[in-house]
């Protein structure tokens, strides 16, 4: 078997509207993308250009109206709502920009909770705590609750939780939002690291420190995708706009790391 990096996700042709009393968006214009196994790839561009549309589609938590999402060679677009639901739980993990913690749990109960809706018995679930809380660095944090938390840390505790199950795919709606640029910097690299281990990443983002971490930057405008290397935000996050490689990108990715789940 090859050990080049495959597909994860296909997307193809994809378009979706919305319908308001007088009008009609077009929050996404027929976009296509594929991204291999274990890839970071940004969406960056400005409020309205379709991000957290083509996020939630390929998520599943919003339908296209025309064209296909495969992840992991299913193609999920044509899932049930159940199918979808099922599907979401055992492969994407989540990451929202105001962290989404349940207030009264600690750093280790909320990523407790996520491994205990699974179904993991307590011993496991203990281990499997303790060793997240260490990979994001807050091991010292464990029994704080958000509120006892700086927003770093807390989005630390949420890349926690939403590794907890070892989904293959995390995807993270600008997930330094909320975040001054330092520690915002600091989460892409938690990220990276997660990325290296070899999750694939699709995060939507106006920062421009994104740049340093990523492997792929790609700029979303009235609901089109652009070719790589293009677009105003891209212009100002990539300086040197005439050299069209961007800069991280590697040129092999490890071989796919993500223990096969039984369908
Ligand atoms: N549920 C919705 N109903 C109506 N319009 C929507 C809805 N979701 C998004 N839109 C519109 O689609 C466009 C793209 O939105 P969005 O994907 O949220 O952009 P971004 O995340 O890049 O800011 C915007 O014009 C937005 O107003
Ligand atoms: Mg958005």
């Amino acid at each position: 078997m090859s050990n080049l990096p495959k597909d994860f996700i296909r997307i193809n042709n994809v378009s979706r509207r919305f319908q308001s009393a007088d009008s009609e968006v077009v929050a996404l214009n027929n976009v296509s993308l594929d991204i291999p196994q274990g890839q970071f790839t940004a969406i960056v561009g400005r409020s309205g250009s379709g991000k957290t549309t083509l996020l939630n589609i390929i998520a599943g938590l919003d339908t296209a109206d025309e064209g296909s999402v495969d992840i992991d060679g299913q193609q999920v677009s044509n899932y049930s709502d159940r199918q979808q639901t099922e599907f979401r739980r055992r492969t994407i993990g989540f990451v929202f920009q105001s962290f989404g913690l349940l207030p009264l749990l600690s750093a280790a109960e909320n990523i407790d909770l996520s491994l205990r809706i699974a179904g993991a018995g307590m011993r496991d679930r203990q281990q499997r705590t303790s060793e997240l809380l260490d990979q994001v660095g807050l091991s010292h944090r464990s029994d704080h609750r958000p509120y006892e938390l700086s927003g770093g840390e807390q989005q630390r505790v949420a890349v926690a939780r939403a590794l907890a199950n070892n989904p293959p795919l995390l995807i993270a709606d600008e997930p330094t939002g909320e975040l001054d640029s330092t520690t915002g910097a600091q989460i892409f690299s938690l990220l990276r690291s997660v990325a290296d281990s070899g999750v694939t990443i699709l995060t939507a983002t106006h920062d421009p420190f994104v740049m340093e971490h990523v492997d792929v930057v790609r700029e979303m405008s009235d609901g089109r995708l652009l070719p790589q290397g293009e677009g105003i935000v891209t212009s100002r996050i990539i300086p040197d706009k005439k050299d069209k490689s961007i800069p991280r990108q590697r040129t092999a990715l490890r071989p796919p790391t993500v223990p096969r789940r039984a369908p």
